[in-house]
């Protein structure tokens, strides 16, 4: 608030922020927020295709970890496949206890994405009473996941051991965040999604996951339509404690 008590609109000194969306990793855009005095939330969004600027650094993985988020999303640009396939060799990198190389990795087409569309389309109408509901919702949810750019199943062979089970899991998700930077540095978006039709037959079949394995994610990827605001976090020092 300025001293005649009106409320002032300025430009944050940290506000002015380089965030990565583009295409083909050669463009940037520029997230202006304006913030009142003493806010540090963004209150104001720009979509990124509205501001393009040529890029020119490289991005440290630091800014990728700040920059990333939840895409809900994408524009209809198109992904070169070598795009996906060089994110994936970044899944490969993770740290991986035994070596034992817990991934497979499915990159559904349009046919693909038509059976998961119908899947998801369906328990997502079944949770509603309403039949003009119901199909409206179903409609919608076929939609959307038929204009992705792009969709990728995560799948994870079984172990055995419950321990390597588990330890497999977790790389397998070391992996993902690995696609979820890289994605960031191309100036792409994901979103991971997971829940109980991942594990249904439906899935299963169309993915041609065999038994002994598990799908593990989705992960939604392309340009961002819009950057979200991050989500609240609660800083690290809240829940560290230091010991002697
Ligand atoms: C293991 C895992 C599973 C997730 N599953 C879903 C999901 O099923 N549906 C969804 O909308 N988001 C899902 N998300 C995304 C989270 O909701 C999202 O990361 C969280 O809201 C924080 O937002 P941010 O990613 O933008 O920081 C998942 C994230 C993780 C790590």
């Amino acid at each position: 608030m300025s001293e005649d008590g009106r409320h002032r609109t300025r430009l944050h000194p940290c506000s002015l922020g380089l965030l990565g969306p583009g295409s083909k990793g050669v463009t940037w855009a520029v997230r202006l927020f304006i913030l009142p005095p003493g806010c540090h939330l963004p209150i104001f969004r720009i979509p990124n295709r509205l501001l393009r600027l040529p890029r020119f650094q490289a991005m440290n993985v630091s800014d990728a970890v700040r920059r990333r988020r939840s895409i809900k999303r994408f524009t209809a640009r198109p992904l070169d496949p070598e795009e996906l396939a060089g994110l994936l060799e970044l899944v490969v990198l993770a740290p991986n206890h035994r070596m034992t190389e817990p991934w497979r990795f499915v990159v559904l087409g349009p046919r693909a994405k038509r059976a998961w569309a119908e899947i998801k389309g369906e328990s997502r109408a079944g949770r509603v009473d309403d039949a003009e509901v119901a199909e409206a919702i179903r409609r919608r949810t076929i939609e959307d996941i038929e204009s992705l750019p792009g969709l990728i199943a995560f799948i994870q062979p079984l172990a055995d051991a419950p321990d390597v089970r588990e330890e497999d899991y977790a790389t397998l998700y070391m992996g993902i965040q690995n696609l979820l930077l890289g994605a960031v540095d191309l100036g792409l978006g994901t979103h991971v999604k997971t829940g109980g039709e991942l594990e249904g037959e439906g899935l299963r079949e169309a993915l041609g996951v065999g038994d002994g394995e598990r799908v593990v994610a989705l992960v939604q990827i392309g340009e961002p339509a819009e950057l979200p605001a991050p989500k609240p976090r609660t800083a690290a020092t809240h829940r560290t404690t230091w010991l002697p």
